[in-house]
């Protein structure tokens, strides 16, 4: 499919996401939100796409942030639905994809950049990264999941005082916090995310959508992440994937998942 702001291709298993705006630092407007949407949707559904990688292009920045020039004379109610619009269709919708995605954060993630790696499932950075929430610098809060996912992911003390600062930490910091898994230097940023992807291609689609959903039941408001987890593992033993996994192990041979 043909987008005008962000580019798509399958290789090897892989789909590479790139937010195509380096003009804007890769700013996420309406219409590439929407684009996002289409293409983690028609990656999901694809079963030549076993991992999914997003990435910004140029060298300056992943995403810098939802597009500013957008929403700065929005009132009560217009604010109110551009959190919920894009909540909906991008950053709840990867959160809960059941393909995995990383996001390769190749520079400045801020605001909805930084929500945006956050709703991936993990995240690896290049060194020159920078990322940070600066809403409450533009009188604004985090609106794309950021005040929930960030103490999530680095506890509540660091998410407070990065959001109260609106300042920006680098790579090693956001390592250090646990919000990145890894850091390398840029040109290895995507090989390094592909050597990865590889690693998962290797195990059960089935069961690695089963863990997807059970480890978010853990953060989902009243739902019992435990209960979630019993009915996902039991329901694996119903998957050709879990007869061919444990046959291959008995025979001694390397699993050939069929994805089913
Ligand atoms: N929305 C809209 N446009 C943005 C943007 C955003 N979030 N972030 C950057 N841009 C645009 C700039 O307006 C500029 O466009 P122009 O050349 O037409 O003037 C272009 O991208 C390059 O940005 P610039 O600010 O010139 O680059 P820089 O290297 O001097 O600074 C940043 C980089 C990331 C520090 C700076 O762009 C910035 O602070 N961006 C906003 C970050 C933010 O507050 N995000 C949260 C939004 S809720």
């Amino acid at each position: 499919m043909a987008y005008n702001n962000i580019l798509s291709e399958n290789q090897n298993g892989i789909t590479t996401i790139t937010i195509n705006r380096p003009a804007k630092l890769n700013a996420l407007n309406k219409d590439t939100i929407q684009e996002l949407h289409e293409a983690f949707d028609a990656a999901n559904n694809d079963t030549k796409t076993k991992v999914i990688i997003v990435t910004g292009s140029g060298e300056k920045a992943f995403v810098a942030g939802a597009d500013i020039s957008e929403f700065a004379d929005f009132d009560v109610e217009n604010g109110g639905k551009l959190a919920a619009q894009g909540q909906a269709l991008l950053f709840d919708f990867v959160e809960n994809l059941s393909t995995p995605v990383i996001a390769a954060v190749n520079g400045f993630a801020l605001g909805g950049g930084l929500e945006l790696a956050m709703a991936c499932h993990f995240r690896v950075a290049s060194n020159n990264a920078k990322v940070g929430l600066p809403e409450v610098s533009l009188g604004v809060i985090p609106g794309y999941g950021g005040t929930q996912r960030l103490p999530q992911l680095v506890g509540k003390g660091r998410a407070m005082e990065m959001i109260m600062t609106a300042g920006m930490i680098d790579a090693n910091t956001a390592l250090s916090f646990g919000l990145l898994n890894h850091v390398v230097s840029q040109e290895e940023l995507l090989p390094f995310c592909e050597s990865i992807a590889v690693k998962i291609m290797r195990n059960s689609p089935v069961a690695i959508s089963a863990a997807i959903k059970a480890v978010n039941a853990n953060f989902k408001d009243g739902v019992d992440g435990y209960k979630v987890e019993i009915e996902q593992f039991g329901n694996c033993f119903g998957t050709e994937d879990f007869t061919e996994g444990t046959t291959a192990f008995l025979d001694k041979r390397k699993a050939e998942f069929p994805g089913k």
